[in-house]
């Protein structure tokens, strides 16, 4: 069997690009025969860039209603918090204890933060935490944890994953032992970077996202028709390829409805009825889980009776594996 795993952080609502980049593609996957799944809430990882503890309590609720809504079989796949699993904290502590700082100085997000400190003329790590800087060996962690074979992600997630290999790899070598399977990325390339409104990465970070459930279909349509597109009028030929509208429509489509949506474009289709078309598009798949995503956050016990369970089968596996690698490092621990 094959194990797949991937996360989201709770610190926002759950948004179009977390949908078509990872949730869909790994509900997908772990519908497949011979797929053990485990997904979870990287709450942890929130912690990281956000200290509204009201905003991450809802987001943690809002992402798992998300999953199930979207048709996630909790009895097949184990689906937690990652914040109720004790072990992973532990397991990052052994794995930052074998990270090289140098490894972690070419993380994307960390230089980003340097870089606009930089740009600015302040210190370079003004407001790095070491949370921040050591992200990557937590989102390890999770990975190595149940010793994932595949980890679907966006593309802003790949070098976290060749982080993770070398990770792994230090690891395994330092101690002897193949204690970890190296994971491999799954990537969609249709769907790896979904735009936002702006045509920037969709992201919490930009504020230029799609939200999924959250406001109902109102808020989605309400936000599909400020994507930003040029001054082309009704009548006149539109650049499809160029247009991030068309990304959307792409990653909600047949190949058959994308091409006849290119040629309408380019046949002068105004970018009025290109929205609505895309409204109509996202509707047809999103719209049966509304009601579903409602009614699960009108019962956050249902919610939460489902994510205890998990979190006990997914301690199934991380407590005597966790007891293992102590006894790997020297720490044997008895109860
Ligand atoms: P996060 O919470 O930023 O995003 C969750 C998932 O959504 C994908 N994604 C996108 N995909 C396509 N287009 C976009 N615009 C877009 N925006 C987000 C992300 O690539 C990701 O797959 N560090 C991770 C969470 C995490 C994790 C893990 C993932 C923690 N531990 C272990 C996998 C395995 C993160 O912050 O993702």
């Amino acid at each position: 069997t094959t194990r797949v795993l991937t996360g989201i952080t709770t610190s926002g609502t759950p948004h179009l690009g977390n949908y078509a980049g990872a949730i869909r593609p790994s509900i997908l996957a772990s519908r497949q025969l011979n797929v053990d799944a485990f997904f979870f809430m990287a709450d942890y990882h929130a912690l990281i860039k956000c200290d509204d503890p009201v905003r991450v309590a809802r987001s943690r609720l809002e992402i798992a209603a998300t999953w199930i809504a979207a048709g996630l079989d909790t009895d097949k796949v184990t689906f937690y918090r990652q914040s109720d699993i004790p072990e992973i904290p532990e397991l990052c502590w052994m794995l930052n204890c074998v990270t090289g700082k140098g490894l972690m100085n070419r993380a994307h997000a960390y230089k980003a933060a340097v870089d606009q400190n930089t740009e600015k003329g302040i210190e370079p790590d003004d407001g790095v935490t070491m949370g921040l800087f050591s992200y990557p060996v937590l989102m390890a962690a999770d990975i190595l944890m149940f010793n994932a074979h595949k980890v679907p992600v966006g593309r802003d997630q790949v070098q976290h994953l060749e982080m993770t290999r070398d990770i792994a790899q230090r690891f395994n070598h330092l101690y002897g032992a193949d204690f970890f399977t190296l994971p491999e990325v799954q990537l969609d390339d249709e769907v790896a970077l979904l735009p936002g409104l702006d045509g920037r990465k969709m992201s919490k970070s930009y504020d230029n996202t799609i939200p999924l459930f959250e406001g109902g279909a109102k808020a989605t349509k309400a936000a599909i028709m400020r994507i930003v597109t040029d001054s082309r009028q009704p009548g006149e030929p539109k650049d499809a390829e160029g247009s991030h509208l068309y990304t959307l429509y792409r990653a909600f489509a047949t190949a058959e409805q994308s091409q006849a949506f290119k040629a309408a474009l380019e046949g002068g289709m105004g970018w009025g009825d290109a929205k609505q078309a895309l409204v109509d598009q996202i509707e047809a798949e999103l719209g049966p889980m509304r009601d579903k995503y409602a009614d699960l956050m009108a019962h956050p016990e249902r919610i939460e009776e489902i994510l205890q369970a998990g979190a006990h089968k997914a301690r199934q596996v991380a407590t005597p594996f966790t007891q293992r690698l102590r006894e790997a490092v020297g720490l044997r621990f008895v109860a």
